[in-house]
């Protein structure tokens, strides 16, 4: 079942997403936590990070895996996906590092990587709560729109969509990997409960798309009209 809340900017957003991140980690305290990066969640992290500074959510028993990592940069660049982990969330919280993966943009054979970040995943259990941000083109983590869903962790080939809408992040065009290894469709729908957040004007249709158009590889995210348990979470603003 698939749950779109509105909100009218994004603080209450956040404050909503956190709120059912936190939630879950009160209700389990070893959960596993499948992450997110890209520019939405990050409100998200920083709330997270006040409420176990002040004492009310415990990260010590919580283990996480996060959904992709560009290829080629390794943990210290400051673009890549364990570094914004670290940045925003593992660093201002009391979460044991050990318990925090996040897939290897270095590995010389993606397959085999993909093969072990997979097994990773079964051998903690499987995804308690899986946090989803999604990509103007309907991709989430990185499983760009394909004619057919990837079902493992893979490496997949950026589109130009994406490269362009990342260019932000780094100094030119060219310094934007255009490869990256990501979680695949199974690990995310193998997810217990799965929360997507997105916020703003571009991404009104495509979240439109995906709660209401076709269940199509073409638009990534409308797998989750599959999934049992889906919340969506949307700020116009
Ligand atoms: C990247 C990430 C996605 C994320 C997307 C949206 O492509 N791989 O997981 O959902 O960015 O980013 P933003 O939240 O900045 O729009």
């Amino acid at each position: 079942m698939l749950k779109l809340i509105n909100f009218e900017n994004y603080p209450d957003m956040c404050k909503k997403a956190a709120s059912i991140i936190a939630a879950q980690i009160i209700m389990k305290e070893n959960s596993v936590l499948g992450l997110a990066t890209g520019s939405t969640p990050i409100g998200i992290y920083e709330l997270l990070s006040e409420w176990c500074a002040k004492g009310d959510l415990d990260f010590s028993r919580i283990r996480t895996v996060n959904l992709d990592e560009y290829c080629g940069l390794s943990a210290a660049h400051d673009q890549s996906y364990r570094y914004f982990m670290n940045k925003h969330l593992f660093d201002n919280v009391n979460i044991d590092k050990v318990n925090t993966h996040v897939p290897n943009g270095l590995a010389q054979d993606a397959e085999r990587e993909g093969a072990k970040y997979d097994e990773l995943i079964e051998l903690l259990g499987g995804i308690d709560l899986q946090l989803l941000g999604i990509g103007h083109n309907g991709h989430i983590g990185f499983n760009e729109p394909s004619d057919f869903f990837v079902s493992g962790t893979h490496c997949a080939k950026l589109t130009q969509e994406t490269i362009n809408a990342n260019v932000r992040f780094f100094d030119d065009l060219s310094q934007v990997p255009k490869t990256a290894v990501t979680m695949g469709m199974r690990s995310i729908m193998n997810a217990r409960k799965i929360l997507l957040v997105a916020n703003g004007d571009k991404k009104k249709d495509i979240i439109q798309k995906a709660i209401n158009g076709p269940v199509t590889p073409k638009v990534p995210a409308s797998i989750l009209q599959l999934h049992p348990d889906v919340t969506i979470l949307y700020s116009i603003a």
